[in-house]
């Protein structure tokens, strides 16, 4: 089920920025985003390594450390079980405490190699269910033989040793982590980036079921913009630490609006569908301490002018019938099958996919749906950021205690 778009978020995130402080200048990692988060829905975060995703998530969980530095925003959680809404940024660390993981939970990037090498699988999310949910010992092993099976995680296997387990059953293990305490919002950093595709798949496949049955929202990270448009309600595009566009994954897919986007969407191959010739984005994100006046995207933009140093960036909607369609360029606009700037024509993204599901887009399954077997041709995605991570995690498999926002 959608999230109805005139609920008021669960979390919101406004005007946040946040910048890592350095000797040769501040890395402005996340400018002025906004960002809203429905009751039981599914938005996507993509963009290319470097882009602000991580830093941006856990921000807004005050999960950071210095030299982080947040410098302007807030961020609301509206939870059910939240008497008022809880202003995190300005909230204690007993308050952040009782936030964390019962109402917001995080997958990590890379946390499946975060599990203790030397605990079973079982004693570690007994660990994470009594340090949450005060429950006798009977109940909290009840608790997690529950959770194995949500996640699909076979009993007989929670006492094994995470090097026992492949990385997809690691993964599996961390997700019944994150669900262990029944959060209302669930953050899942890259969680299925170092799997192949097949167990990527299952995995989301399962992680949208969680979801659709047990009704929390997930903030889903990724660059695979690809593997968003199948099953994200709704989609943001970051790049250089801002929300470039954002729509409903059928409005991204059918009418991708951005050249940043499209070039995305041309930059990743889908797993179905015929061969076809990968585009990519030509050149470099740029450095974050110094960035270029107007549009950060200009030199890697064909369709970029001039005029395009002087772009606020700020987000507009892409055509007057839509209300959830908005994106950071003014000039190009998607127009059907093609895309136009002056002269100028943008081939469209790949459209593979057809028809529509009740969330994101359809793969078509059939005769002649046969996994792209073709070379890439290139994959234009830039140099990998440092991929911020979230610092050291302590045994609940959260980072050490963040520090005070600014200003608060
Ligand atoms: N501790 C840090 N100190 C300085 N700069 C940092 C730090 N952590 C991250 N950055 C910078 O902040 C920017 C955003 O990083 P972040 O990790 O949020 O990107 P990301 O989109 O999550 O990338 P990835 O896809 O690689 O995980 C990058 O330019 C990165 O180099
Ligand atoms: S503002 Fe200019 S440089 Fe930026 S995406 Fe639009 S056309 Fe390209
Ligand atoms: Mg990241």
């Amino acid at each position: 089920m959608h999230a109805s778009p005139e609920a008021e978020p669960v979390l919101e995130i406004a005007n946040l920025s946040i910048i890592y402080r350095g000797f040769a200048g501040d890395v402005k990692a996340v400018s002025n985003v906004n960002l809203a988060l429905r009751a039981a829905e599914v938005v996507g975060l993509a963009g290319e390594s470097g882009s602000g995703k991580s830093t941006l998530a856990y921000g807004a969980c005050r999960l950071l450390r210095p030299p982080a530095l947040i410098t302007s925003g807030s961020v609301t959680y509206r939870g059910r079980r939240a008497r008022e809404p809880v202003e995190v940024l300005r909230e204690s660390p007993e308050g952040l405490r009782r936030l964390r993981w019962r109402e917001i939970a995080i997958v990590f990037q890379s946390a499946m190699n975060a599990l203790n090498p030397v605990l079973s699988v079982r004693d570690q999310l007994l660990d994470a269910v009594t340090a949450h949910l005060h429950l006798a010992k009977a109940e909290a092993l009840e608790k997690v033989a529950s959770l194995s099976d949500l996640v699909g995680i076979d009993r007989s296997r929670l006492r094994s040793y995470p090097h026992e387990l492949s990385g997809g059953q690691r993964q599996r293990v961390m997700i019944a982590m994150a669900l262990a305490a029944d959060p209302e919002v669930v953050i899942m950093d890259e969680p299925t980036t170092a799997l192949d595709v097949v167990v990527q798949r299952d995995i989301l496949a399962q992680v949208v079921e969680l979801q659709e049955r047990l009704r929390f929202s997930i903030i889903f990270i990724t660059h695979d913009l690809s593997l968003l448009l199948e099953f994200a309600d709704r989609i943001a595009v970051m790049y250089a630490g801002r929300i470039v566009e954002t729509g409903s994954s059928k409005e991204i897919y059918h009418n991708a609006s951005h050249p940043y986007t499209n070039g995305l969407l041309s930059s990743f191959p889908a797993l179905h569908g015929p061969r076809r010739r990968l585009t990519g984005i030509r050149g470099w994100p740029p450095d974050l301490r110094s960035l270029p006046p107007g549009c950060p995207f200009l030199p890697r933009c064909d369709l970029g002018t001039p005029s395009c140093e002087g772009v606020d960036m700020h987000l507009a909607r892409v055509s007057p019938s839509s209300s959830t369609h908005f994106s950071a360029c003014p000039f190009v606009r998607a127009e059907g099958p093609g895309w136009r700037k002056g002269g100028a024509e943008l081939k469209p993204p790949p459209t593979q996919n057809t028809g529509a599901t009740s969330r994101g887009v359809q793969v078509p399954r059939g005769p002649g749906d046969q996994p792209s077997a073709g070379p890439l041709e290139a994959i234009g995605i830039g140099p990998g950021g440092t991929g911020s991570g979230g610092g050291s995690h302590d045994d609940t498999g959260f980072p050490a205690p963040d520090y005070p926002a600014a200003g608060s």
